[in-house]
């Protein structure tokens, strides 16, 4: 956890003038249950915010430049507001960067500032701290530079940016669950509506427990849009009969007696996760509801398998973990969460063998892998805000 004070003062270090104080926002990152890779198929999902994110540090200046700086990342530099348009490289700062362009593009005009960023959610681990920075960035900037744009648009103009500006292709759901998360409550959402349902999310006696691989990620977003180009092809084929626009048009029967329009073997099973995905989060929603927490593992359980062998996203580092875990006793369910190719899973644990269980993974992860995980018993927390 991160200690607003410690911030402050590293703050003042950093750009000086402590008689000025700045603000204080906060954005979640975010844990998927389940529903993978159906958010940019007009499918289902169903996240929740956590207490972990980022923090923004934030004070207004007179002056024509913008400074960025951060606790976690080591890029930090001054941009001037009329180069803010120019992507540095690959460096943390193009999100903000690219929050600002929407901002911009929305009639938002940018003003001198200081900013600080520090953030308790690991990078590029599937618990979307990349969205976590756009939201707290857009959320903070379009307080300061009066807006009034509501969070909705902040979270669809967040997506724009990672899209447009950072190149990755992403769905809404990232930004959907960091912007409008609620304590104490998953989002059961349609990616195609955007309607969506705030379910209690009580896990009896069960605890989600989160656990990083470690391991580095490459490549990610290069695999990830092109999985997004094979649910394409995969329209364009199911189309044949009778035209659809995504994917999340078709239910599980109906995909059945469609699929061999699909010649390509790796496409049709890239089109069989997504659709059954959906139906896996149609069943999961109403057992969390029930309080049926061993059909919920059940179906996470269903959902990374077919991450696996189906979308193939997963690796060897998440199916190691996934299958040590669910050796454990008092484990009912544990999947990937987010992308994949690395990053976290997410588990059910009964909550007298937490301990136990975060025991012998480490152990038994690391015997087989070389890495060492980490645990995160997370919180579900509230959305992005003002602290
Ligand atoms: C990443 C993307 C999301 C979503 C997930 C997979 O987190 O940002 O939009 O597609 O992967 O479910």
């Amino acid at each position: 956890m991160i200690n607003p004070d410690s911030l402050k003062k590293k703050f003042f270090e950093i750009y000086g003038n402590p008689e000025q104080e700045p603000r204080l926002f906060f954005a979640p990152g975010r844990v998927n249950l389940i529903g993978e890779h159906t958010d940019y198929n007009g499918g289902y999902v169903f996240p929740c915010a956590l207490n972990y994110g980022t923090y923004l540090l934030i004070r207004e200046t007179n002056d024509d430049f913008i400074q960025f700086a951060s606790v976690n990342m080591d890029w930090k530099g001054t941009i001037a507001l009329d180069e803010l348009g120019i992507k540095k490289g690959e460096e943390w700062v193009n999100y903000p960067l690219g929050v600002i362009d929407q901002l911009k593009k929305n009639g938002i005009v940018p003003k001198g500032g200081q900013l600080l960023y520090a953030g308790d959610i690991p990078n590029g681990a599937g618990l979307s701290s990349s969205a976590s920075i756009e939201l707290v960035t857009s959320y903070a900037l379009n307080k300061l530079w009066k807006g009034n744009l509501l969070v909705i648009d902040l979270v669809k103009l967040s997506q724009k940016a990672e899209n447009e500006f950072v190149g990755m292709n992403c769905g809404i759901m990232d930004q959907f669950a960091v912007g409008m998360g609620k304590k104490d409550k998953a989002l059961f959402l349609n990616c195609e509506t955007l309607d969506y349902e705030l379910v209690p999310l009580d896990t009896k006696n069960y605890r989600l427990v989160i656990v990083n691989t470690n391991k580095r990620r490459g490549l990610t977003d290069s695999k990830y849009n092109e999985r997004r180009k094979e649910c394409e092809i995969a329209v364009k084929y199911l189309s044949k009969e009778k035209p659809i626009q995504n994917l999340s048009e078709l239910t599980l029967d109906e995909f059945k007696r469609r699929e061999s329009l699909i010649p390509d073997e790796t496409i049709r099973k890239r089109a069989k996760h997504v659709i059954s995905e959906n139906d896996r989060v149609l069943k999961a929603v109403p057992a969390l509801k029930e309080g049926k927490l061993e059909e919920f593992g059940r179906l996470m359980n269903e959902s990374h398998d077919s991450l696996r062998y189906d979308y193939e996203v997963t690796g060897y580092e998440l199916d190691t973990l996934v299958d040590e875990s669910r050796k454990v006793t008092g484990v009912i369910g544990s999947r990937m969460t987010g992308a994949g190719f690395g990053g976290c899973t997410v588990s059910l644990v009964e909550e007298s063998r937490v301990d136990q269980f975060c025991e012998e993974i480490g152990e038994s992860y690391t015997k087989i892998t070389g890495l060492e995980p980490d645990f995160y018993l997370p919180e579900v927390g509230e959305g992005t805000r003002e602290l």
